[in-house]
């Protein structure tokens, strides 16, 4: 009953029964994976050292050990009516597992009640898991731009991709409506590119709005914050800082960044594509180096995604500046300045240690550096155009991995900015690695070995038509989990199996908290899932 479904499990006859003292120990190393269990099942800190050897004694047991599992972040976990015994080469391995033992616990265990969870009959059924992710980077992307959540809602986010084993929160911070990270020494991006004057409501160039301000932005200890208690769970926070295109924010709050610094405009209250961009002068790219130094001193992550998606160049067209500048670096076109932009900033990443992730509009654009990995989001074919070109890609088609779609043609699914809908079992069919790509291995996400191939993949969940958590969480599930298990197991795709796991993980997903309140009547994300 385990999401993703785990590459090897073997039932065994018994249960472990979890009573109200448990002997909890984790060998060197181990140490967060194992507060982690404490956390989950509730009782105290685990007693550091070894432990007694596998067969003696009683209790639960993590360890490092090299030989456990032939994969980096795979894991292998043993339980036996008396002991737990979990494996890892790495601390990731370990992280992995203790996701496993938490979903082999009774749904009710995870209830965020403390009376409920603690009604709960908590015991392990006895079994065997050898489990390993299929690819490195499994993430979900949530656009805090649009609409602002609020810092609990990501922390909550963050545990719940944790349980689908997925090690990547992607956080859209910034874009043409909105401003939503404090930066040192750069207040008026949060003074004024943190709030707009009210919100279009309907399609693309629709003329309706609502009148009501939005507003929100993060602080730098609320950030770290998260920081922390995502890599508490072995997830790493990738920040989104966009450009050179979906800055009007940052061009409101700082005209001279812009191509026409005479002009004063207002944080955008549209939404759609803005011919509003950065300038391509000194200035413009000192500020992204600010930012960058500021966003890299919150986020340990080694990737850092700046964006450069849908970069209407007309603005550059018309300007001696850019044309200038165009020329001065040899390329035959102003268009061809964004890849030029985003190398400038990844060559400044990689000074520090980082890595650029950009949307991969820009690649084959101003030679973009082949060490920037691409985010592939616009055509299923551009994956492996990007990888032809020497990239590493995070596989994200829009049509598969974009939860901001309907989910199904139910009347009163939430509005969207868009007509399409992507059902559960599209997202269940969907393969990040198609025949004819190749995997890189997991120590790519820590230091860019591995040369081209897939890195990884990640839903993405765009938040213009979603102004609410509940609206974000109608959106999130279940397609995320048939995300995350597209992510994490290998090319065997059973539906029908996948939906009787399903229907137990809701139960998890319920007692966590993680649903909305409400579904439209007759609301069915799984018709069609039992496909032929
Ligand atoms: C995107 O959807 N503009 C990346």
């Amino acid at each position: 009953m385990i999401i993703p479904r785990p590459a090897e499990y073997t039932a065994h006859s018994g249960e472990f029964v979890l009573g109200p003292v448990l002997d909890l120990h984790a060998g060197s190393g181990a140490e967060r994976p194992a507060d982690l269990l404490a956390a989950y099942l509730g009782t105290d800190r685990p007693r550091t050292g070894a432990g007694p050897a596998a067969g003696e004694g009683t209790g639960i047991f993590l360890c490092l050990a090299d030989g456990a599992h032939d994969h980096p972040h795979g894991y292998d976990l043993l339980i036996t009516p008396d002991q737990v015994r979990l494996a890892a080469p790495s601390e990731a391995g370990l992280f992995n597992g203790v996701q496993t033992l938490r979903q082999l616990l009774p749904a009710q265990a995870l209830s965020a009640d403390p009376a409920a969870a603690s009604a709960a009959d908590w015991r392990w059924p006895a079994c065997h898991v050898r489990d390993a992710p299929r690819l490195a980077w499994r993430g979900v992307m949530l656009d805090v731009a649009r609409h602002f959540m609020p810092i609990e809602f990501l922390h909550r986010l963050v545990d719940e991709a944790a349980l689908h084993k997925l090690n990547i929160v992607h956080l859209h911070l910034t874009d043409d409506q909105g401003w939503r990270v404090e930066i040192d020494g750069l207040s008026r991006l949060t003074e004024i590119g943190a709030t707009r004057t009210e919100s279009m409501v309907g399609r693309a160039g629709s003329t309706v709005f609502d009148g009501v301000p939005h507003s929100g932005y993060y602080t730098r200890r609320e950030l770290a914050g998260l920081v922390e208690y995502a890599a508490a769970r072995g997830v790493t926070v990738v920040p989104e800082i966009g450009m050179p295109s979906h800055t009007r924010a940052a061009i409101a709050a700082y005209p001279e960044l812009g191509n026409h610094p005479d002009v004063r405009l207002p944080v955008w209250t549209s939404w759609g594509i803005s011919e509003d961009i950065l300038a391509v002068h000194d200035q413009a790219l000192d500020f992204c180096r600010h930012v960058l130094s500021d966003v890299m001193a919150i986020f340990p992550s080694r990737a850092i995604h700046i964006g450069g998606d849908e970069c209407r160049t007309v603005q550059w067209a018309n300007s001696d500046a850019a044309r200038r500048r165009a020329a001065q670096a040899g390329l035959p076109d102003v268009a061809e300045l964004l890849g030029w932009f985003l190398s400038r900033m990844h060559d400044f990443l990689s000074e520090h240690g980082r890595r650029a992730v950009c949307w991969n509009d820009a690649v084959g654009v101003g030679n973009l550096d082949p060490g920037v990995v691409a985010t592939a989001w616009l055509k299923p074919e551009h994956a492996a155009e990007a990888i032809a070109r020497g990239h590493q890609v995070i596989v994200a088609p829009h049509e598969h991995t974009y939860l901001d779609y309907r989910q199904t043609g139910h009347p009163d699914e939430p509005p969207s900015a868009d007509d399409r809908v992507l059902t559960l079992a599209d997202t269940y069919s969907f393969d990040p690695l198609p025949t004819g790509l190749t995997a890189v291995g997991a120590a790519a996400l820590d230091d860019a070995s591995g040369g081209p191939g897939v890195l990884g993949t990640q839903a993405q969940l765009w938040t213009e038509s979603a102004p609410t958590t509940e609206v974000v969480r109608h959106l999130l599930y279940p397609r995320l989990c048939a995300l995350a298990e597209g992510a994490w197991s290998d090319e065997r795709r059973d539906p029908a199996d996948f939906a009787d796991r399903l229907q137990h993980h809701l139960l998890r997903l319920d007692a966590l908290g993680a649903l909305p309140a409400g579904r439209p009547e007759g609301w069915d994300p799984g018709a069609g899932l039992t496909m032929p």
